[in-house]
């Protein structure tokens, strides 16, 4: 068991502030019924989503710098302490530089290196896992996890199918070495599969498809998903490797205090929970205010449930996410700090 999580060193890498921004902007089901052909109630059975955000002006690092000074105040320390920042994002301010490194400009982090990652929604879920790492072999004190996207930017407003579902926003949380042995990062369970690059993807603007004209007019730069087969994979997927983390630390359902899913669709959510037998009062669901912010949903809610001080020191918590790639995971964790508003 856990054969992939401890040093020699033992130090174990905890979660120590957590932090988020998300645009003023609300695009309601009711806006998207003026501007598609679709209904508030189709939306809501199918996805769980009533509303989500929209950055109007500004970039991807414009909201993650916010989430970053957020967990920044939450912690009680300034930028200059960062060793490490990691930007979980498919939609980077620009392909390069990393937006990684322009976040570590903006917040003044002036030792700190850092560098993008791109898995999609499983995005943060990979990132937590690396920056972990980072914090086990002991080199470095105080790593940022960042997942942030706007979605805005590459969906299409026409497409019915697409743009009831994203929004934009940004989360982050800081790792430094656990002060106590039980809490923190226990275990984690990270999958990949190829065959997911055909039902969801970017098909334009990259190595493959360089931008053209013909590439613009063939909207080649929006998202292309088969929602559908998608969806089949994703229940299964992300059920299965919930289930997965469990067992393995000898876990049931009764022993979680929360479950932090993906927030994709609502139905996904509760076959997740299901499997895992968890109560819906378990589970983290803020689907309905923001729909899918890809990399940003689970610290979104992480940082949500802690500063209101429902997330507390102590609690055994399960993350999980499933996304293009395919890429999925899960994440088991204690939670290391209760939330004290500064
Ligand atoms: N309003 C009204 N009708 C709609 C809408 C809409 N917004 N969108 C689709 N429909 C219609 C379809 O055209 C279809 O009509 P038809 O039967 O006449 O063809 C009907 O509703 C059913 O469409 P489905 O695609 O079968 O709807 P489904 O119940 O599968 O829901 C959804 C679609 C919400 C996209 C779902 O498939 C889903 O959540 N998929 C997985 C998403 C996911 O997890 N993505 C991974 C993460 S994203 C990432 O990594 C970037």
């Amino acid at each position: 068991m856990n054969d992939n999580k401890i040093y020699n060193n033992n130090i174990r890498a905890a979660i120590t502030s957590v932090g988020h921004y998300v645009p003023n902007k609300i695009l309601s089901n009711s806006d998207l019924e003026k501007m598609v052909d679709t209904s508030d109630e189709w939306i809501r059975e199918r996805t769980g989503i009533s509303e989500r955000r929209i950055l109007e002006n500004g970039a991807t690092s414009d909201m993650a710098v916010k989430a970053v000074e957020n967990v920044l105040k939450n912690r009680g320390i300034g930028p200059e302490e960062i060793d490490v920042i990691i930007v979980a994002t498919v939609t980077p301010d620009m392909f390069f530089p990393p937006t990684a490194t322009i976040v570590q400009g903006k917040v003044g982090a002036k030792k700190a290196w850092g560098f993008d990652l791109s898995a999609a929604c499983s995005g943060f879920v990979y990132a937590l896992v690396v920056g972990s790492q980072m914090i086990e072999t002991g080199r470095y004190k105080k790593v940022i996890v960042v997942g942030a996207d706007k979605m805005s930017a590459i969906t299409d407003y026409t497409d019915r199918n697409l743009c009831v579902l994203f929004g934009d926003a940004a989360a982050a949380v800081l790792l430094e070495p656990s002060e106590d042995d039980k809490l923190g990062i226990l275990d984690h369970i990270l999958y990949a599969n190829g065959s997911g690059a055909s039902v969801l993807y970017m098909k334009g603007g990259g190595s493959l498809n360089p931008p053209t004209h013909e590439t613009v007019d063939k909207k080649m730069h929006y998202i292309y998903q088969d929602g559908k087969s998608v969806f089949k994979v994703a229940v299964v997927g992300m059920a299965d490797v919930s289930e997965e983390i469990l067992k393995r630390n000898n876990l049931t359902g009764d022993d979680i205090d929360y479950f932090v899913p993906h927030q994709a669709n609502l139905r996904i959510i509760d076959a997740a929970a299901n499997r895992m037998g968890l109560d819906r009062s378990k589970v983290m669901i803020n689907i309905e205010k923001y729909g899918n912010t890809t990399a940003a949903t689970i610290p979104l809610c992480l940082s949500e449930w802690w500063q209101a001080n429902k997330l507390k020191k102590g609690d055994t918590v399960v993350l999980a996410s499933f996304g293009a790639g395919y890429t999925w995971g899960a994440i088991l964790l204690t939670w290391a700090v209760d939330f004290k508003s500064k």
